[in-house]
């Protein structure tokens, strides 16, 4: 391949342009259609039955006082659910078998013909079990914790150098261990499905991140071809990577729908959310650092612990940003997972990389502390010209500037280093700052374009938008490689009738769609130029895919960066921590929308905030689940919460990702915004807290300890 694939230039008019969503007053007048939003003739209602044990089997079902109740259609259960196809992801094994692998896995399904007799019959089921012991508490030293042989496409644990000696060398080191809890991703819209067979053909309205997945996992599931299934992500209300896989509700709504003859809506009840979406793991994460007197890192290690379920096995990716974020000799980075008695975990925005970043720029926070270093210009120094391991350049890497340009709009300096010096009657004041990173990466995904006789266009890629501005944006990179005006082009998205593409994740949509539609309208263009007199009655297409170029390596390492600063304050009478500024500044290839980019980023920060300060999911290890179970219970921040938040990007040329030379912007946002959040508290306050959340009790504790008076005679 040539050494720049697509030259850096002027960008194409509609690039860059702040464009409102296309669908966003369909969206604010409520007559935009989400996965339950429709009720076919006949629709029946299905409500999931959770296993109220944690380990175990299922010995009876008892449906009498279920199937008595009015309006009752069917109560299904491993005993009469129709049977499925083995699957490569055994969370969609639903109703199969009467194993309970954790307490809310779903052991029946009550179908009615309204919701609220659907409520009341999976209520009335008697299910009988046999109760194993079981296990749900991480802890560092876990027996049955082991190295996972690959995670993230790379080797569980790996070393270059010598760590140990080189630690032991070290002059100044930090040996520092972070915890945090689970996390949840609480969409707003919860997981929903409403299925229905016609002849053979099942069509199924599901709330997901990429229905292509979920077509061919339905299909496999229930024997067929993909061209025998349909499934509409038309809208999304959110999915943080809950809905970035095919989730059991759509499995039962289909196989509710068979049983009963009848379509079949399913909605997740929020409260039953926690045990079947998926949630980010409680990691413990060990990070030792040695530095030169000049600061320079000569030993690294990141070690990573993590659970997964006994259903299958997740990996929580934390070791990998410090593989390649830091100059290091001698660098060790190690991930553990031990598999428990516990929902099974999943992707929550950024996976690995956002508690990794907290965990390894805090500590650096912490070197910069033991050295008398500022913590940017410790970043700075320990920027490296080449990935690390690889030696391979990367394809931009502008971290340096974006710490520099972020301290210049916060107003970094003049800073006072020395921490719990800046009082506000009873408030402590301080500020902080951590580096982001996140890699970029595309994939396959093919697309259609269409010229109408009219003048009219069309573009159909099975895209989704979960909330994120894709159409939109989508929209732009057609208007821009056919080089007519935006408001000429129809896009359909959201349907895995349309051409396949790639899910709504890992931040790789935009690149990976939009290549695909660059390409095919670009071609159609061609097509336009070259023809002669009107075009025919049904007009031009052109489909195209990126499968060739999405498989060729790049020879770059391609991240997306950034540096998000925090101030906080820490009320001395409460322990309540608020952040009174957050900022980041991004460098992540060209921006294609300012407008729902800045939400993306400002998003971001804002769900880093609720990382740091209110969210948390606790395993009970006698209930042996979760005991946040809803939005009153499991705090999410809200406006009230949010203070200035702001968002900037570098205008960042980098001829080695796509045609529009774009980075993904969806995950960047969470990364490093609890460490700098964590940061500043330790320079408010003096005390360092390793424990997420941060919130009143832990706080109160730590500053009334340190201020209460000596004991007599010490
Ligand atoms: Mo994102 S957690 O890859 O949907």
């Amino acid at each position: 391949m040539t050494d720049e694939p697509f030259p850096a230039g002027p960008p194409p008019q509609p690039l860059g342009t702040p464009l409102v969503r296309r669908e966003g007053r369909a969206k604010v007048t409520g007559t935009a259609r989400y996965a339950n939003d429709r009720t076919p003739p006949g629709c029946a209602y299905a409500w999931p039955v959770p296993a109220t044990i944690v380990r175990g089997r299922i010995t009876c079902v008892d449906t009498r006082d279920a199937l008595a109740l009015p309006g009752v259609l069917a109560v299904l259960s491993h005993e009469n659910a129709p049977r499925l196809a083995p699957t490569d992801d055994p969370t969609l094994a639903v109703l199969q078998e009467d194993r309970v692998p954790h307490r809310g896995w779903y052991v029946a399904l009550a179908v009615a013909d309204t919701l609220e007799a659907a409520r009341d019959a999976a209520e009335a089921v008697h299910i009988g079990y046999a109760t194993d012991g079981h296990d749900v508490l991480l802890t560092p030293d876990h027996p049955g914790c082991y190295v996972p042989e690959k995670v993230y496409g790379g080797p569980g644990a790996r070393e270059r150098g010598d760590f140990d000696t080189a630690f032991a060398a070290a002059a100044t080191t930090v040996d520092a261990t972070y915890t945090m809890p689970s996390l949840h991703n609480h969409p707003m819209e919860p997981h929903a499905a409403t299925a229905r067979w016609d002849d053979g053909h099942l069509t199924v309205h599901d709330s997901s991140q990429g229905a292509t997945k979920v077509c061919e996992e339905l299909a496999a599931l229930f024997k067929l071809g993909t061209d025998q299934v349909t499934v509409v992500s038309e809208h999304v209300g959110g999915g943080f990577g809950s809905k970035g896989t095919p989730r059991p509700h759509v499995v039962l709504a289909a196989l509710a729908a068979r049983y009963t003859g009848r379509p079949v809506k399913l909605a997740v009840p929020r409260r039953h959310m926690p045990a079947v979406v998926g949630h980010r793991t409680p990691t413990v994460q060990r990070v030792r650092l040695g530095a030169g007197p000049d600061g320079t890192i000569t030993a690294l290690a990141h070690e990573t612990l993590s659970h997964t379920s006994t259903v299958t096995e997740f990996v929580e990716q934390a070791a990998i940003p410090a593989r390649m974020m830091y100059t290091s000799p001698h660098s060790r980075t190690v991930h553990r997972v031990t598999a428990l008695d516990v929902p099974t975990p999943s992707w929550m925005r950024a996976p690995g990389m956002c508690p990794g970043m907290y965990a390894l720029e805090s500590a650096v926070d912490e070197l910069a502390v033991a050295l008398g270093a500022d913590p940017v210009e410790l970043r700075v120094r320990n920027d490296p010209a080449t990935e690390p391991d690889s030696g391979r350049p990367f394809s931009s890497r502008h971290l340096a500037e974006c710490l520099r340009r972020g301290a210049d709009r916060f107003g970094w300096l003049p800073r006072d280093p020395r921490p719990a010096v800046r009082r506000r009657g009873d408030l402590l004041l301080g500020t902080g700052v951590a580096a982001a990173t996140y890699p970029f990466s595309v994939d396959a995904s093919e697309a259609e374009a269409h010229a109408a006789p009219d003048g009219g266009y069309r573009v159909r890629i099975n895209a989704t938008d979960i909330g994120t501005g894709a159409r939109t944006v989508l929209g732009q990179i057609a208007a821009a490689a056919l080089g007519v005006p935006g408001d000429r082009i129809a896009l359909e998205i959201g349907s895995s009738d349309l051409p396949p593409a790639v899910l709504a994740g890992g931040s790789i949509g935009t690149a990976s769609w939009g290549w695909a539609v660059h390409k095919a309208c670009t071609a159609l263009r061609d097509r336009l130029r070259d023809h002669r007199g009107p075009l025919p009655a049904d007009g031009l297409t052109v489909t195209a895919d990126t499968h060739r170029e999405t498989a060729e390596s790049s020879g770059y390492s391609r991240h997306a960066f950034g540096a998000v600063f925090a101030e906080v304050q820490a009320d001395t009478r409460t322990g309540e921590v608020r952040v009174r500024r957050l900022l980041g500044q991004y460098a992540a290839g060209r921006i294609l929308n300012p407008l729902t980019a800045r939400s993306q980023f400002t998003g971001g920060l804002i769900m880093g905030l609720g990382m740091a300060l209110t969210e948390g999911s606790s395993l009970d290890p006698a209930f042996g689940d979760f005991t946040a179970r809803d939005l009153a219970s499991y705090h999410v921040p809200v406006n009230a919460d949010a203070p200035v938040v702001e968002a900037y990007w570098l205008d960042e040329e980098d001829p080695h990702l796509n045609p529009m030379g774009s980075k993904g912007i969806g995950e960047i946002g969470i990364v490093g915004t609890a460490a700098a959040i964590a940061n500043a508290l330790w320079h408010a306050t003096g005390h360092r807290f390793r424990d997420l959340p941060l919130t009143p009790d832990k706080v109160l504790t730590a500053l009334t300890a340190a201020t209460a008076p000596a004991a007599p005679g010490a």
